[in-house]
């Protein structure tokens, strides 16, 4: 049995265990949240957890074996420097850290980890994504020449004094929801040279929470992104991304799946086989967070690479904190 601890029992601590709890080769065994009330509430849905006083505490116990961190971002080093220091396989919910200075610090040393890192990219663990990558990967639209990523969410609800809605900890969508995308386009497309942004990054003189940034990034071999995403109240929510090539087009959206435009412009709706997630199908039932954790568990068995690692956890960062380096600034950043 493979023993977790978590840090952090809020909302994607809670949807870990549970879908961890799931899994046969899996027990939780220790909890810690700075908010007594959230490791007690953990405890009573999952009774062979320990309830631990710190996260020194959580990552030092002999019964935890991987360690999860699933505290606001602007916690994450001090979660991760804790486990770090056991070496024990770690998995850190996205994005790594908050702060250009945290992210320093943190990214050699993760990159240099000897034990297992895994990075909550759960966007590469869904079946349209892999399926999407591997007809980019076939050379289905031929040379990508430009990316569009949409991520509009109007049903922010959010109030003030909710971290969520704090830039300083949150990093707003630039660095909460865009790492997910950021991360895909830089699976699919390689590395970014450049990125100019505009963004309002949480005003605190509007009466609701709201944010919004348009970005356009260059990659290697000149493919132009552009990024739109918002937190507002009102309108409507949708993710999707469509990369163009010189051969047709891949367009992928939360809402309608996988399609394929040849350069006619005519559509082709791409059947997703959920097989390609691999051998794991089989155990898990559920979305990609619970594929996430069973991808997880099964390569700290059997000594695998997790589908995001340091690596992505890193390129993410940069691009992310480059696109809000240039939103505070006005600047383009280069990277
Ligand atoms: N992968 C995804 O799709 C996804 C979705 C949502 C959030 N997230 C990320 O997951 C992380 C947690 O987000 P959430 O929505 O669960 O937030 P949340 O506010 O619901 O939960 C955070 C929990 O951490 C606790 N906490 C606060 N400070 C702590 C500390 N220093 N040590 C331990 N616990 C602490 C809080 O009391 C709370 O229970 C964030 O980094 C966020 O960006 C990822």
């Amino acid at each position: 049995m493979l023993k977790v601890g978590i840090i952090g029992a809020g909302r994607m601590g809670k949807a870990h265990a549970g879908n961890l709890a799931k899994l046969k080769s899996v027990t939780l065994t220790a909890v810690y949240d700075i908010v007594p009330a959230q490791s007690a509430a953990m405890k009573e849905l999952y009774p062979t957890m320990e309830i631990m006083d710190s996260a020194a505490a959580l990552v030092n116990n002999p019964e935890v074996e991987l360690i999860v961190i699933a505290s606001p971002t602007y916690c994450h080093k001090e979660g991760l420097l804790a486990a770090m220091a056991t070496g024990k396989p770690i998995f850190c919910e996205k994005p790594l850290c908050r702060s250009k200075e945290d992210f320093k610090e943190l990214a050699p040393m993760i990159s240099s980890y000897k034990n297992l890192f895994a990075i909550g990219f759960v966007r590469r663990y869904s079946a349209a994504v892999i399926t999407m990558r591997n007809m980019l990967a076939e050379g289905k639209i031929g040379k990508p020449i430009s990316s569009s990523v949409c991520c509009l969410f109007g049903g922010f609800k959010r109030e003030w004094g909710d971290w969520f809605t704090d830039y300083d900890k949150s990093g707003g969508v630039m660095l909460d929801m865009l790492a997910h995308h950021c991360d895909l386009q830089n699976l699919f497309l390689g590395k970014p040279v450049s990125v100019y942004a505009q963004s309002f990054r949480l005003p605190k003189d509007l009466e609701k929470p709201r944010d919004y940034v348009s970005a356009t990034a260059v990659y290697e071999g000149g493919v132009i992104c552009n990024l739109e995403c918002s937190w507002l109240r009102g309108g409507p929510s949708d993710t999707f991304m469509t990369i163009h090539g010189d051969k047709g087009a891949l367009k992928f959206s939360d809402s309608q799946g996988v399609s394929f435009f040849d350069i006619g412009g005519a559509e082709t709706k791409i059947e997703i086989d959920e097989g390609v997630k691999g051998h794991l199908q089989e155990e898990i039932s559920g979305n990609m967070y619970a594929h996430e954790m069973a991808y997880l568990v099964d390569c700290v068995i059997n000594k695998k690479a997790p589908l995001a690692g340091a690596d992505a956890a890193i390129e993410a960062m940069t691009f992310c904190l480059g696109m809000m380096e240039s939103a505070e600034t006005g600047k383009i950043v280069k990277f």
